[in-house]
């Protein structure tokens, strides 16, 4: 194995062996690996014809001790199991799930990057449906396949800010629609609107698709805004809020639920609640969260059609710098892990 840690990029790198298990007759086979990164799928399988496939994303992280900790995979495993109902298929048992994670992890542990250099093992798991069906409906049998690749740093230099900008003619998701699974569909549907931003060095911010009032997401992460206000009577003090968006379209991200728990334990006040886009004005800091980056601060958000640019923080703001840290910490092993979010392994 000859991997040049430091020039590994955050994007796909092909690992020894991918992770398999077909159902088939209401029942899972135990998970296999394999080297094979080929399916042998009918043409008209579900997944193919009606979009019917679900996906996760999670990390395995070579903490300072030497241990490895995998991050809450059983929260992927419960989201992965919501996104199969949403779609119709049969959900993944936890223990099938954990299972594949394991063993893709110590098939291709040459692959888990050393303590030090930022990067970690991605894992994606993929749930497909693979009856052939022309007529219009779900399959009945289905493969789960984890799919590890080791990743590099987000961030390979600074930790820095992105700018974002507001698109009112792609929506991401409807109102109870599929925002809230985690599938492939809403991501192909929002490439329309994510790749003219990327092009442009930027990354999109949706808002709710029945008003375009209230922030719902970034394209791949939660968003969080930072509001200060002072408060009290006779003894002034600083209050904190971390503020999230409350939407039926978007996905219950686990990085921002973590942060949630980090925020409280730090004294911040954290709510979760429709944000107007203007709210945008009164925050100090906001950033873009999910497993990928942990934390993308925002420095400005651009409304190209009302003509208004919100600036937050050019230089990543304390407050989301500290949790970012946090968070981190624990990930590598640097911080007591109260939660016990992290399966230790040692190795
Ligand atoms: C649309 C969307 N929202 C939020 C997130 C963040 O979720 P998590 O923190 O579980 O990675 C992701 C990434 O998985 C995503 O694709």
């Amino acid at each position: 194995m000859n991997i040049d840690w430091s020039k590994l990029g955050f994007h796909y790198t092909e690992p020894d062996y991918i992770v398999r298990a077909a159902y088939h007759d209401g029942k899972w086979e135990e998970p296999y690996a394999t080297q094979d990164k080929f399916l042998h799928l009918h043409v008209s399988a579900t997944c193919l014809q009606y979009g019917q496939e679900a996906f996760e994303g999670l990390k395995a992280f070579r903490g300072v001790d030497g241990k490895i900790r995998i991050f809450r995979w059983r929260e992927n495993a419960k989201r992965m199991a919501k996104s199969a109902e949403g779609l119709y298929m049969a959900p993944v048992p936890e223990e099938i799930f954990g299972k594949a994670i394991h063993l893709a992890l110590e098939k291709n542990i040459d692959f888990l990057p050393p303590y030090g250099t930022g990067a970690t093992l991605y894992f994606r798991p993929l749930l497909i449906g693979t009856t052939p069906r022309l007529g219009v409906g779900p399959g009945r049998d289905f493969e789960f396949i984890v799919i590890p690749s080791p990743i590099g740093p987000y961030y390979p230099g600074k930790f820095h800010c992105t700018t974002f900008v507001v698109n009112r003619h792609v929506d991401r998701a409807a109102p109870f629609g599929t925002g809230t699974f985690k599938v492939g569909g809403n991501y192909a549907s929002s490439f329309r609107a994510t790749e003219p931003a990327h092009a442009q060095g930027m990354d999109c911010l949706f808002l709710d698709a029945r008003y375009h009032k209230y922030i719902d997401e970034c394209s791949a992460a939660n968003f969080i805004g930072i509001k200060e206000s002072t408060k009290g009577q006779s003894t002034k003090y600083n209050e904190i809020e971390y503020l999230t968006p409350r939407s039926s379209a978007i996905l219950p991200s686990i990085t921002n639920d973590s942060l949630m728990t980090l925020a409280r334990e730090q004294g911040y006040k954290v709510t979760r609640r429709h944000i107007r886009l203007e709210e945008l004005s009164e925050m100090s800091e906001a950033a873009a969260c999910g497993t990928a980056c942990v934390i993308s601060p925002i420095d400005k958000v651009i409304d190209p059609e009302k003509n208004k640019i919100y600036h937050l923080s050019d230089e990543p703001g304390p407050v989301l710098t500290g949790l970012y840290h946090a968070l981190r910490d624990i990930q590598f092993g640097r911080a007591e892990d109260k939660h016990h979010w992290c399966e230790v392994i040692e190795n």
